[in-house]
């Protein structure tokens, strides 16, 4: 089973991500929190991506690929996968469809999750995340129990994420319009099965959906 969760920054494809994951007992690929851990690791890869990342671009094709067609290869065979943040382009859409056969997969699902902008810039406005385990949370929408203080870490301290400062989101709003919705034509077009999820919801209401369409 390969899912891919399809929306724009902010709309909550990793929270939900991480719930279906764990109930399911997928895989979650999210390329943004793949990338953000070669950046703290300062590999190679990190460092390349840094300047893509904090500008609210994308980062080049050639990087990202080599990196999704790594992890997926590591990943148990029987395992579903659920994959966030990626593909991102057409081209990168091209390339899946031909990386998944050699691991014996295909796509079975796209989930395109919808929300006006003005939510979507609230959502990453009020961001946090734990630096250390990955948790998000919301000042607005889902405080952590001590104000700035991960829940499961207890200790750490929340990070607000460099690219999530408000001209940087506008521009990954505008990457997101130009290079990734046309993806949504690109899978109609592939025949592929596709939930449309109205985002702009509760997060429990929001993944009850989410698990009926898997169950
Ligand atoms: P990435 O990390 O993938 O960022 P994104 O797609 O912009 O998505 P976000 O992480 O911002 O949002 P999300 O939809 O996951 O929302 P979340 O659940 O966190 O990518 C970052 C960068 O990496 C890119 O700009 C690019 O440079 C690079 N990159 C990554 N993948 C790439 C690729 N394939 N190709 C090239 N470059 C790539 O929720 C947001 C907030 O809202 C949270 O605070 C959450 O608590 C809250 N929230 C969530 N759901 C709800 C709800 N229902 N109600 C109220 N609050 C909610």
């Amino acid at each position: 089973m390969v899912v891919i969760l399809l929306g724009p920054p902010g709309v909550g494809k990793g929270t939900q991500a991480v719930l279906l994951a764990e109930s399911m007992g997928w895989a979650h690929v999210s390329t943004g929190d793949l990338l953000r851990a070669a950046r703290r690791e300062g590999t190679q890869l990190g460092q390349e991506a840094q300047a893509y990342m904090d500008r609210g671009e994308l980062v080049p094709d050639s990087l990202i690929l080599a990196m999704v067609k790594e992890h997926l290869a590591s990943l148990p065979q029987e395992q579903g996968v659920l994959l966030d943040g990626f593909p991102r382009t057409v081209p990168q859409a091209e390339a899946l469809a031909q990386m998944l056969p050699e691991v014996d997969r295909e796509v079975d699902r796209v989930v395109l999750f919808l929300a006006p902008d003005e939510v979507l810039v609230k959502r990453i406005s009020g961001r946090r995340s734990c630096p250390n385990c990955g948790a998000v949370y919301n000042v607005y929408f889902n405080p952590p129990q001590m104000e700035g203080r991960c829940d499961r870490c207890g200790d750490v301290e929340l990070a607000h994420r460099a690219d999530d400062a408000e001209g940087t989101v506008r521009r990954r709003l505008e990457v997101y319009r130009e290079l990734t919705e046309p993806l949504i034509r690109y899978y109609e077009g592939m025949e592929t099965p596709m939930s449309r999820i109205d985002a702009d919801r509760d997060v429990d209401l929001i993944q009850r959906e989410l698990r009926s369409a898997f169950a």
